[in-house]
């Protein structure tokens, strides 16, 4: 299938799910199309072989990371610990012919994190549960490998919830961070090579 059009039909899938949605595990939440672009662009520009995506869902933004991912012989690993979500990514995935270059692993991402090598992440995409992110820090910026980019979404729609992490960054000399308003808010914390 066209990845554009696999693309456009979540999208609309996600928005018109999401409208007439309101218990929060069967939402979508997925990123805006915009914000696709702009993950695009920072994995093509930083040349981000290795990404990491926190927060699958249906796939939507996998799709994305993965397509740029491919243009530069990258690859993508994307965790998510709800059943029913796998089920859908693996599906879209499967079609969208990207699969090869996608590892889908169902896990509890503060897990995940835990056992894996120090900097082997050169692109971090985390879109998850934001009471948890203070918590994961030691371990994200444990994996990011220097010079490597985290990326985290929702940083202007819900301010309030990132606090604990933005006040993490601000107090890390080893970071410099940058607030880009395309989507929902992205935080962009580079870690100094
Ligand atoms: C905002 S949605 C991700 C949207 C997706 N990035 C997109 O734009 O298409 C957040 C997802 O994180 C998953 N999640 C929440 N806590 C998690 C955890 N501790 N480990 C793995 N996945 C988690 C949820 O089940 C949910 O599907």
């Amino acid at each position: 299938m066209d990845l554009a059009a696999l693309k456009d039909e979540l999208a609309r899938f996600g928005t018109n799910n999401d409208a007439c949605e309101s218990e929060r595990g069967r939402r979508m939440l997925n990123i805006t199309p915009d914000t696709g672009e702009f993950l695009s662009v920072l994995v093509r520009f930083g040349n981000a072989r290795r990404v990491l995506e926190i927060g699958t869902s249906n796939g939507y933004s996998t799709l994305w990371l993965a397509e740029a991912a491919a243009a530069i012989d990258g690859h993508v690993t994307t965790l998510e610990f709800a059943t029913d979500k796998v089920a859908m990514a693996g599906a879209n995935f499967a079609r969208s012919g990207l699969h090869e270059r996608i590892e889908l692993v169902h896990a509890d991402a503060g897990q995940w994190l835990a056992q894996a090598d120090e900097g082997c992440i050169d692109l971090l995409f985390l879109d998850s549960v934001r009471g948890q992110y203070a918590g994961w820090w030691p371990q994200l910026r444990r994996v990011l490998r220097p010079g490597g980019l985290l990326v985290v979404d929702n940083a202007t729609s819900h301010a309030e919830e990132m606090e604990p992490l933005c006040s993490l960054l601000a107090a890390d000399a080893g970071f410099a961070t940058s607030l880009v308003p395309v989507g929902n808010g992205e935080l962009l914390a580079l870690r100094n090579a």
